[in-house]
């Protein structure tokens, strides 16, 4: 986020109304179809003639703890029936997250961690140690892992090792967390275990986006912003600022789209930042607003056959670690603010914060 993202003055930059996204079309540089109006994305998203990309390696026999093993066994990167199965295990292991406790076990673990460390005056880097360790700790605790701070550091090396295409050394590191984190589920069952897994990896990334877009629309944003709800604040990150890039695609058939003859094999990115600010359905659609009136929810947590299951939990546990940076630190405004190379995500690379 840039600070004219942020505009207070209430003024649009243009007197006519941004132009609407670019309609359903073939892209050179996604190699396949985009997708970035509203309602097109939403057509992509709950037709099954669409599924999620299987990445390579899955279905290959890897040895239990891999990083290619818990791709193959996750919900994550399966179609039909075997995602409906796996994707009922999550949702049983999510009833033991009741958003509220999350967000008051993550304010307190929040709180710890700047106690901890630092005193008054001092900066600290807020995306590692507050928007990814507290969260997974916090999720990894109410899961029933007697370390949860050992648990919080091997999903995140899980996660950066999770989707296909990380680096080589991504992937190295992530087979040892993921083994690890194995071992200190102790005897469970394996399907509780990998639904335990998958719901905290799943939940890191996007998490400590979140949290860094609000810490960046906080750092950056008007005087009215100490104003804002966290819970206001937040929504509108999800929207504005999504920390879901894209969510990506195949046809299993051949399928008409808005005119576009769409074949069995092709790749369809659905840009979620732009359908966010569609125009069509969001007014003044670049303007940073807590509080805006929103007549339809927007994309970010995906939408259709497989959204996030997680949202209600990845707010809690984003506003309790705002609610207590908010309390207890200031920002450096106009930090300059750099992105994570994720084509996937929109995570902030470092942001400080001034303990008070
Ligand atoms: C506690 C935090 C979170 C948890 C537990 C969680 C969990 C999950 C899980 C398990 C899935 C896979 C669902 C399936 O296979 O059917 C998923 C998908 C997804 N999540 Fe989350 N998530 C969290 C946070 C977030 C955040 C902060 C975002 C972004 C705002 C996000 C966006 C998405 C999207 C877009 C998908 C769907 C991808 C697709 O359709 O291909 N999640 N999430």
């Amino acid at each position: 986020m840039t600070n004219t993202d942020v505009d207070a003055s209430g003024a649009e930059p243009r007197v006519d109304g941004p132009p609407r996204p670019a309609a359903f079309s073939r892209s050179a540089e996604t190699a396949g179809w985009v997708a970035s109006r509203y309602e097109d994305v939403q057509l992509v998203l709950a037709d099954d003639h669409f599924e999620v990309p299987v990445p390579d390696d899955v279905g290959a026999s890897g040895a239990v703890g891999t990083i290619s093993w818990l791709r193959s066994s996750v919900s994550r990167f399966v179609n039909g029936a075997e995602h409906d199965r796996r994707r009922a295990r999550l949702l049983e292991q999510l009833q033991q997250l009741d958003p509220d406790e999350l967000r008051t076990a993550a304010a307190q673990r929040c709180h710890e961690a700047l106690n901890g460390a630092n005193r008054p005056g001092d900066r600290v880097e807020a995306m590692v140690l507050l928007a990814r360790q507290v969260p997974m700790a916090t999720m990894a605790s109410r899961l029933g892992i007697a370390d949860p701070e050992g648990a919080a550091m091997a999903v995140i090396a899980t996660a950066a090792g999770y989707f296909p295409g990380s680096s080589p050394a991504a992937q190295k590191a992530a087979d040892t967390a993921t083994a690890h984190l194995i071992g200190m589920f102790g005897s469970a069952d394996l399907t509780v275990v990998v639904a335990r897994i998958a719901l905290m990896v799943q939940a890191c990334d996007g998490t400590a986006g979140l949290i860094g877009g609000a810490l960046n629309a906080l750092q950056d944003g008007p005087d009215a912003a100490a104003d804002w709800s966290t819970d206001a604040l937040l929504a509108e990150v999800v929207r504005h600022s999504s920390p879901t890039r894209v969510i990506r695609r195949v046809a299993r058939g051949p399928i008409d789209v808005g005119g576009c003859q769409v074949s069995a094999g092709d790749a369809v990115t659905c840009d979620i930042g732009t359908a966010n600010r569609d125009p069509a359905v969001f007014g003044r659609p670049a303007r940073f607003e807590p509080g805006r009136p929103s007549p339809k929810p927007n994309l970010s947590f995906g939408y259709g056959l497989r959204p996030c299951p997680g949202s209600a939990q990845a707010l809690a546990l984003a506003a309790g670690v705002v609610d207590t940076i908010r309390q207890r630190c200031t920002f450096l405004r106009g930090a300059p603010i750099s992105y994570e190379p994720a084509p996937a995500l929109r995570i902030p690379q470092r942001l400080d914060v001034v303990l008070g």
